[in-house]
């Protein structure tokens, strides 16, 4: 199987990250992460969510930081929209590309949107139309595409309807979530086989969480299939505030170490990274989840 001799790499720092960080992060330092992350070649970076702020009070400044947001041309700043409330609210902020967020399990739909799927998809057929009169992008995402934290196991076909579904509204791409991440290859690849049966694999992402160690075999798996995307996030932050026990999302550092090696270009300057994960970290007061990250500074702490 041939790899994709280039890949997009999703950052969900700010966003997923950030959104189930115990530490509250000011907006200032948001734009300056959302800056060298930039500054570091990520070509899309998740920078908000406009949600309810009782439900992520995280994510509460998303208009002020997309208000205060430098843009850096060629880079594309998405952020999550539930319903038509936040899709407004974000196209007031100036919001050019936006993302609508379903599940593939009807517990998980309930806890994280408080509605079915059935229910959900009705909301995002508004919130697509609206966006793209607009002129504004929309990306979809299906969470829980491996197993949920309520229900446990999802069936590929589950996945498949929704992935499809989302893609035939006109979401652009649709990233697949093994949300709390269980997944493991061989699963990987029968889900994104069930998925590809519908929706074309280049509009696909992959977006895995790192909680039992398996996200970059997870990805490997993605890559020979060939999907073109992989979300994830500085340092492996975040979680799920609705998915109890899961970790963070695979660390960016990570990916970027897998596809330099792989030699698979990503345009990303692994040492920029490596660097703003560190600083992240720091402020955040714990280490960084990136083992490529952590072994990358200590090499240059002994040379140095
Ligand atoms: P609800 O309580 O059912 O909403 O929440 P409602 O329509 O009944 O309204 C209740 C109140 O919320 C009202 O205010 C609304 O105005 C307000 P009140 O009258 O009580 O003062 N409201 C809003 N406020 C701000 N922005 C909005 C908005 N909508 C209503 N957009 C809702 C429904 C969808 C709003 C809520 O469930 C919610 O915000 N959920 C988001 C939860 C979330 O962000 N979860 C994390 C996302 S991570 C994820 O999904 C996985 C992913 O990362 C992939 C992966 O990791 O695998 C994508
Ligand atoms: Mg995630």
């Amino acid at each position: 199987m041939t790899l994709p001799s280039k890949v997009r790499v999703v950052e969900v720092g700010p966003r997923d990250g950030l959104q189930n960080e115990a530490a509250r992060i000011d907006t200032a330092t948001k734009l300056e992460l959302i800056d060298r992350l930039g500054a570091a070649g990520l070509k899309s970076i998740e920078a908000g969510a406009f949600v309810s702020p009782k439900w992520v009070p995280q994510m509460a400044d998303s208009a002020e930081l997309l208000a205060r947001l430098q843009r850096r041309p060629g880079v594309a700043y998405p952020v999550l929209v539930p319903n038509l409330k936040g899709l407004e609210t974000a196209l007031a902020a100036g919001a050019t590309e936006v993302a609508v967020f379903g599940a593939a399990s009807e517990a998980f739909s309930q806890r994280n949107i408080n509605c079915s799927i059935a229910e959900s998809v009705e909301r995002f057929r508004a919130v697509i139309e609206r966006a793209r009169k607009a002129g504004v992008q929309v990306r979809g995402y299906v969470s829980c595409v491996l197993g949920c934290p309520y229900q446990g196991e999802v069936a590929p076909a589950a996945v498949a309807e929704v992935a499809r579904t989302l893609f035939e509204l006109g979401c652009y791409e649709v990233s697949l979530g093994d949300t709390i991440g269980v997944g493991t290859p061989g699963k990987t690849r029968a889900m994104i086989e069930a998925v590809a049966r519908h929706v074309p694999l280049k509009k696909l992402a992959v977006h895995f969480h790192d909680t039992y160690g398996m996200a970059i075999a997870n990805i490997y798996a993605a890559l020979e299939l060939g999907v073109p995307v992989i979300d994830a996030a500085i340092a492996g932050l975040g979680g799920c505030p609705y998915a109890a026990g899961a970790s963070g999302n695979v660390a960016t550092e990570d990916v970027a170490y897998l596809l330099a090696g792989l030699g698979v270009d990503s345009g990303i300057d692994v040492d920029a990274l490596v660097n703003t994960g560190a600083w992240i970290s720091e402020l955040l007061g714990r280490p960084s989840n990136s083992k490529a990250a952590r072994a990358l500074l200590a090499r240059s702490a002994r040379t140095a």
